[in-house]
């Protein structure tokens, strides 16, 4: 087939959601461009990328949505929600509070997503165990309670990254 003429099967709409600062936006370029920035900036606003990989022989493009941690920058919540199949729930394995606030956060996102959406938890900055706040144990238990997936990420290094990207969209399907 000619470049760029590449047939799309399905077309996934994934969110990610989380506090700020925990790595919403590297998660995201990791995946989209295998890209990281350190002096990353807090987004504003609604951003999105997309990236096609194949599944079970389909082709399927998976368009990720990337919006503010931080209640004042983030946009509409509904128009944000609405159409997603999928949804990355990150918190940073080295702040507590981004944890506890997951429990907030799969409120927010039941109330206004579709009943079937496919949920990943996601523990991002796994490189930094040293620093680390939350017992992966915690994680899983609340994962479990809750029915969703569980992963530890590390934009910085790359880990997991894909993996948890291609479980939910796998998922999807
Ligand atoms: P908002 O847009 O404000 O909601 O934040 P965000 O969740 O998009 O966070 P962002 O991706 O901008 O990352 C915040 C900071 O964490 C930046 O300094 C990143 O470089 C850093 N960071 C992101 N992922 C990782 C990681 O896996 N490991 C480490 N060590 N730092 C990371
Ligand atoms: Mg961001």
């Amino acid at each position: 087939m000619a470049a760029g003429a590449e047939r799309i099967d399905f077309v996934f709409k994934v969110v990610l959601i989380g506090d700020a600062a925990v790595g919403k936006s590297q998660i995201l370029a990791r995946f989209a461009r295998n890209e990281f920035t350190i002096d990353s900036k807090a987004t504003i606003g609604v951003e999105f990328q997309t990236r096609t990989v194949v599944i079970d022989h389909k082709s399927v493009k998976a368009q990720i949505w990337d919006t503010a941690g931080q209640e004042r920058y983030r946009a509409v919540t509904s128009a944000y929600y609405r159409g997603a199949v999928g949804a990355m729930l990150v918190y940073d394995i080295t702040k507590r509070q981004s944890f506890d606030h997951i429990a907030r956060w799969l409120e927010e996102l039941r109330g206004h997503a579709d009943k079937n959406i496919v949920i990943m938890l996601v523990g991002n900055k796994s490189d930094l165990e040293e620093q680390r706040a939350v017992p992966m144990e915690d994680a899983k238990e609340f994962a479990q309670r809750e029915g969703l997936f569980f992963l530890e990420t590390s934009a910085l290094q790359a880990t997991n990254v894909e993996t948890a990207f291609i479980t939910v969209l796998t998922e999807i399907f």
